[in-house]
């Protein structure tokens, strides 16, 4: 046998390998998840050492999600509209800032297209890990996000497990359940956001000024 053949066997023997490899990469690939509707998930919250409990009421019929944020002086409301308005207020002092983001509300297959970083296991849970989306830091994904896997491969909604922003903030799903609706009454954004106009401070805190 040349050296040439011996080069080519060699090269072949790898480059079958790996056509395998990506082959079983993409036959385990589960199908991308999709957020039900409306759910209503209890997160623990973490920004380096600072945890927290958050609410998260997603209602995607409504156009709307509600961020209820406990903290230990009453809770902070981050009421997020597709329109891409936010009306951040805490009832306690009865303050409210008005916020456009511009983004608008996520869509429930918004992780449509993201990549699919194999299984990982999170705290109880075997998970599907994805990644969507850049951040200004070059390498660093807008977000991770991590999945259960479904006993019935052909479930589409899963249950998510973990998600984590470019910016470190982390979020671990305590309860999660599906199509659970909130009163309407939570759905009002109370008077005080509306009483000086929008922008930074508003309400009662622009009156102060
Ligand atoms: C955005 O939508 C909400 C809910 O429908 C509404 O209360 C708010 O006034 C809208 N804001 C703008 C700037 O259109």
């Amino acid at each position: 046998m040349s050296w040439v053949s011996v080069v080519l066997l060699a090269c072949l023997a790898v480059c079958v390998g790996a056509a395998a490899e990506v082959r079983d990469t993409l036959r385990e690939q589960p199908p991308y998840p999709v957020w039900p509707d409306r759910f209503h998930a209890v997160s623990q919250q973490k920004r380096g050492e600072d945890l927290g409990i958050v609410d998260l009421y997603y209602d995607w019929p409504r156009g709307g999600n509600l961020n209820l944020i406990r903290q230990a002086d009453g809770p902070i409301f981050d009421m997020e509209w597709g329109n891409g308005t936010s009306y951040v207020y805490t009832p306690a002092t009865q303050k409210c800032k008005v916020v456009k983001f511009g983004v608008g509300l996520l869509p429930p297959d918004w992780l449509h297209g993201a990549q699919y970083l194999g299984r990982e296991t999170v705290g109880l849970f075997e998970c599907h890990k994805w990644q969507k989306g850049d951040s200004d830091a070059p390498g660093v994904p807008f977000v991770v996000y991590w999945d259960a896997v479904a006993e019935d491969a052909a479930q589409a909604q899963r249950r998510p497990v973990q998600w984590r922003f470019f910016d470190g903030m982390q979020f671990n799903v305590v309860y999660f359940t599906p199509h659970e609706a909130v009163p309407e009454s939570v759905w009002q954004t109370p008077a005080y956001c509306f009483e000086q106009g929008e922008g930074e401070g508003g309400g009662r805190a622009e009156a102060a000024r």
